[in-house]
């Protein structure tokens, strides 16, 4: 038995994600959402059975739509938080990475201290937006997508940017005019569901188990994280 699972069976995993991000997530040419979160979440319904369908809505409103039910999971590079763990159910954590500043090519500066008096641009709703606020004298702007952010710093309009370091990575890998400029801690990253799917998250849970021991999480890993991958 259980809350979720078995609508879930019948009408397939509903997941939702903010797909400005890769290569945690992103549309291709096709507008088709693709990307690592996508990968996995495919490969974890197909070791339980179900069917993930993915739509693409901004960051800020992933959390309400999972609680108002449009949704049975997150998958959008999410961090485990203390508050978010009030109102969804994480499932075990898949990836833990540190965050880093991005700066254009030709900045000099380099840490968070470095940010005092600057401009630093992040997703709204993100860790990487609290982790601004607390940086002294930062004057932090929000953007409704992180590719919003990019673009801004890109035309000089804001002097830095947070992001996760796989993502800055993946950046300076794709734009010759961005480098990074020193890192910041970082959490796990997990999946959500409601709070009451935690049929759900035990299925999620024992299918990560299962693409952690079989080495497919690896080769998930290898295709987007590597240097090669775009
Ligand atoms: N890891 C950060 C957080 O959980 C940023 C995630 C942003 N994800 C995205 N798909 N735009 O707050």
């Amino acid at each position: 038995g259980g809350a979720c699972m078995d609508r879930i069976r019948k009408d397939g995993l509903r997941v939702i994600t903010s797909p400005d991000y890769p290569p945690y997530e992103s549309t291709n040419e096709q507008n088709q959402i693709v990307g690592f979160d996508v990968d996995m979440v495919n490969a974890m319904a197909e070791e339980i059975g179900v069917k993930a369908e993915f739509t693409g809505q901004g960051f800020e409103g992933l959390i309400p739509s999972l609680v108002a039910g449009r949704a049975d999971l997150i998958a959008a590079g999410l961090s485990i938080t203390e508050e978010r763990a009030k109102s969804v159910s994480f499932t075990d954590p898949y990836e833990k990475t540190k965050n880093v500043i991005v700066v254009g090519v030709d900045s000099d500066l380099n840490g968070p201290e470095s940010l005092n008096g600057k401009t630093v641009g992040v997703q709204l709703g993100t860790v990487q937006a609290d982790m601004a606020a607390e940086i002294e004298g930062a004057d932090v702007r929000t953007f409704n997508l992180f590719s919003e952010a990019l673009a801004a710093l890109k035309s000089g309009q804001i002097d830095s940017m947070i992001v996760d370091a796989p993502v800055g990575n993946n950046y300076i890998k794709v734009h010759s005019d961005i480098k990074l400029a020193g890192e910041m801690d970082g959490a796990s990253k997990a999946l959500a569901t409601q709070l009451e799917c935690t049929d759900l998250v035990a299925e999620l849970n024992a299918a990560l188990a299962t693409l952690q021991q079989n080495g497919e999480l690896e080769k998930l890993h290898t295709k987007w994280f590597s240097d090669q991958a775009q």
